[in-house]
């Protein structure tokens, strides 16, 4: 291969493309907060291949719902789901199924959705309830979990009402999310989150509530569809429309030492992508005009040769500040216009942006380890006073839907249609693989492998 024809490969190992992240917050007008300006790559990960069963094994699902989802802390539904006592959703994952209700002002439980009697789920869906009835032949549960009526009791006198309660697994609240934990001696939620708490401190995302919901049954892995949110390698080649915008070569991947569940990138807008070369400032703007609802309209005017991140910055600043009601004037141009997205093992990752303020969350579709459940969330900010609209009802896609066609997403369902394409590709590409593994970028894909060990922490516990 000519050295022409291997492009970047012959820039020396682990050089990457200039301009770096940190190079350009450090010419931004508004300087980013010091934990945007700290910088981890990766370190002593190594650069094995990852085995390729573990994307289409049942036997490696199998092991997966017993040593992972029955192990770790995951994210149940948002606390703004279930404002009212009575308020419940129903959790599932894999075999499990949880109610997750407010039972009191201020208390959230989760129950193992089955009734006690003859097994039968007591809840098929979320809604209002003043307590647990089940279907089948009536013995009810309150809301607090206590059995409050048994059918025929003279003929159940072997059952002992103040122990036939309704079992429980862990509730945890952080950041407007609810997190459940099947493992009654997990550590505790605090623990979980490591730095991840310290890192949102500028961005408290209980102070934001669910404003779309769309969730997509995956034709791959979960794990796939959780790997393809977390890189940017892939943009220039799967989502070509966005290179006049989107910095992808120059994301900066941070993974922290001795950091578990934790990782992040930041990924440039308004800066073009390395692959593309000299971009002018006004096609990258009237490139995100086309592509982006929140600038179409803006006026925004370039000087002759002038970088468009300032004034992007501003337009955004005013756009997000007229419709949330809040005075953004001191926030961060990174903080508006980048992809900050930081990811919480096994299945979670929340951006840190005003600008795009997105949530993705994957896991398994029941046990079968070649399809899973994509869901992405908008987290708007509430309004000053704590107040905001009802968050609308999930929109459910089968797989053969696309997500361009759900409600609110914008041009995030497009990008996600592309990469949904690709997903069923690689789902189908890895049984004809004659490699034993897939391998990865020893940087821009760091946060996959640092996936993977973590997973393999677990798998082997
Ligand atoms: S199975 Fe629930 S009451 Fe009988
Ligand atoms: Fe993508």
């Amino acid at each position: 291969m000519t050295e022409a024809a291997i492009g970047k490969a012959k820039a020396r190992p682990g050089e990457r493309p200039r301009p770096s992240v940190q190079d350009v917050l450090s010419q931004d007008s508004k300087p980013a907060p010091d934990i945007l300006r700290l910088e981890s790559p990766a370190q002593g990960l190594g650069s094995e291949d990852i085995p390729i069963e573990r994307y289409f094994s049942q036997e490696w699902h199998d092991r997966e719902v017993e040593k992972v989802w029955r192990k770790v802390w995951q994210v149940a539904c948002r606390e703004e789901e279930i404002p009212n006592v009575g308020d419940h959703i129903v959790y599932e994952i894999a075999d499990e199924s949880l109610i997750v209700a407010r039972t009191a002002p201020d208390t959230i439980r989760a129950y193992v959705n089955a009734c006690l009697h003859r097994g039968v789920l007591l809840r098929t869906e979320g809604g209002h309830v003043d307590r647990f009835k089940c279907p089948f032949h009536g013995f009810t549960w309150g809301l607090d979990g206590q059995l409050s009526h048994i059918p025929s009791a003279w003929d159940f006198e072997h059952i002992d009402p103040d122990t036939f309660c309704l079992p429980q697994a862990k509730v945890g609240l952080w950041g407007g999310f609810v997190f459940v934990n099947f493992d009654p001696n997990c550590e505790s939620l605090e623990s979980y989150l490591e730095i991840l708490p310290a890192h949102f401190e500028g961005y408290p995302l209980e102070k934001h509530y669910k404003a779309a919901h769309v969730a997509k049954i995956m034709p791959c892995n979960w794990k796939l569809a959780n790997e393809a949110f977390i890189e940017s390698l892939h943009i220039h080649v799967a989502h070509p429309q966005t290179s006049a915008y989107v910095g992808d070569e120059n994301t900066q991947y941070d993974v922290f030492p001795g950091v578990r569940h934790v990782n992040r990138m930041i990924t440039l807008e308004g800066v073009p992508s390395p692959f593309l070369g000299e971009v002018s400032g006004e096609e990258t703007v009237r490139q995100m005009q086309r592509d982006m609802p929140f600038y179409a309209g803006t006026n925004i005017e370039l000087a002759p040769g002038e970088a468009p991140r300032e004034k992007l910055a501003e337009a955004a600043r005013a756009k997000i500040g007229k419709s949330s009601g809040r005075d953004l004037s001191d926030v961060s141009n990174c903080e508006v216009i980048d992809v900050i997205e930081y990811f919480l093992f096994p299945n979670l990752a929340p951006w840190r942006g005003h600008g795009v303020p997105i949530c993705y969350r994957f896991r398994p579709y029941g046990n079968n380890p070649e399809m899973s459940i994509m869901e992405i969330m908008l987290l708007f900010a509430k309004a000053e006073d704590g107040s905001h609209p009802k968050p609308p009802p999930v929109t459910w896609l089968g797989v053969d839907d696309n997500w361009s066609d759900a409600p609110g997403l914008g041009s995030a369902g497009f990008v996600a249609d592309q990469d949904t394409s690709n997903l069923k590709r690689i789902q189908r590409g890895l049984r004809t693989m004659r490699k034993p593994g897939i391998t990865l970028a020893n940087y821009q894909e760091s946060r996959i492998r640092h996936f993977h060990k973590t997973l393999e922490h677990y798998m082997e516990a």
